[in-house]
């Protein structure tokens, strides 16, 4: 018997845990696959050709297994992949800041581009990572932050099912009107772009709202206790972005990994400082220089990924202490030190059996 509640949904979808494990990493998204959840893999920073081999990599290594890949497709971007245009939009006020703040942590200026400025976010760059995802054998198509139709209407042509992030009724409502065929109800809770409603708060209202379209919970998840706690509320999955982290699979900056050991669930901050966008992370002198009295306020996307891409490639490069960060989500809190894939995954599955053991016994089912 599975130490799971029943959830239609991922029998449907072929797998045995109702785990979802969003990850950068294509090892940490083969490993969960073949743990029996879905890994999904976040490709939104990668060009299409990375996206064309790296479901390439997924479809052979997943060995049947049900996967997903993650896009960001955000509305009003600019139409081209036209950095000039955007730096020339860019303040002198914030150009003054991120300079005065490469000087005073030595960050060196060694003219290579960092995840967030190898490429601009724009139509054009949307439109062909898309059409390297359509045209792979991947299954299940997230959209993490927006549903455009468009996007949807041609993965489903493609026999795509499209799972949508929603953070508030609203944008459920909408990702529900553009044919989502799965909702992630993403609390305020979670690791990087996130809203303002808790996850306790979000998933139930967002289970009434989606009727017969499967939720599934995001934001906090970390334990068995979670994961029954999120059936409860009517999801029919969870689904885990920050647990992954701490997994060997992940090879993350030993300096990184050691910040996310120490960090409690107080310690993450939402800042707009990396995209423009409200992105929790663990707390790092980053954050605190963005929030500091004359500090600019950060510019919108893909302005703000412009303005601070370079800098933080560099710092991460260069490993400069202070600024090195990882998006985190308050359930950083649980995780002490690092596991595998298949222990984490394993480790879940005895929780939840405990928890829900010691469920009955409250509830008094004590057969
Ligand atoms: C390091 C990291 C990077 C993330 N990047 C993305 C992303 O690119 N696209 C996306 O839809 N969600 C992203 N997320 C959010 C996850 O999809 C997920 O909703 C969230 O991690 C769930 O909450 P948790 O962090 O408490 O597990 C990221 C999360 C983390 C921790």
């Amino acid at each position: 018997m599975s130490q799971y509640p029943d959830s239609p949904l991922c029998s449907r979808l072929g797998a045995s845990v109702p785990i979802f494990g969003f990850s950068h990493s294509l090892d940490v998204v083969v490993a969960i696959s073949r743990a029996g959840g879905i890994g999904v893999w976040g490709a939104t920073r990668n060009t299409p050709a990375e996206i064309e081999s790296g479901l390439a990599r997924l479809a052979t290594e997943t060995a049947g297994a049900p996967f997903a890949v993650d896009l960001v497709l955000p509305k009003d971007m600019p139409a081209r992949q036209d950095r000039s245009a955007i730096e020339e939009a860019i303040p002198t006020e914030h150009r003054a800041f991120v300079d005065g703040l490469r000087r005073k942590y030595q960050v060196p200026d060694d003219g290579l581009p960092g995840v967030r400025s190898r490429f601009v976010r724009s139509e054009e760059m949307a439109t062909d990572q898309l059409h390297a995802v359509l045209d792979s054998e991947v299954p299940l198509v997230a959209m993490g932050v927006g549903t455009p139709p468009a996007a949807v209407t041609a993965a489903k042509e493609r026999g795509k099912r499209i799972i949508s992030l929603v953070g508030a009724p609203k944008h459920a409502q909408r990702a529900i009107d553009a044919g989502a065929d799965i909702l992630v109800a993403q609390g305020y809770d979670a690791g990087a772009h996130t809203g303002e409603i808790g996850t306790f708060s979000l998933v139930p209202q967002i289970v009434e709202l989606a009727g017969e379209i499967p939720v599934i919970a995001a934001g906090g998840v970390a334990t068995g206790r979670h994961i029954l706690a999120a059936f409860a509320l009517g999801a029919q999955a969870v689904w885990m972005g920050t647990a992954w982290l701490f997994t060997t699979e992940h090879q993350i900056d030993p300096i990184i990994a050691a910040k996310l050991v120490r960090a409690g669930s107080g310690d993450t901050v939402r800042s707009r400082a990396d995209s423009g966008k409200t992105l929790r992370q663990i707390k790092s002198a980053w954050t605190e220089e963005w929030s500091a009295a004359a500090a600019p306020t950060p510019l919108g996307m893909p302005y703000q990924d412009i303005l601070v891409g370079d800098l933080l490639g560099s710092v991460e490069r260069n490993r400069i202490e202070p600024l090195m960060k990882s998006e985190a989500g308050q359930s950083v809190g649980y995780f002490s030190g690092q596991t595998t894939v298949p222990e984490l995954m394993a480790d879940l599955a005895t929780q939840t059996s405990t928890a829900t053991g010691a469920l009955r016994n409250r509830l008094g089912h004590n057969d």
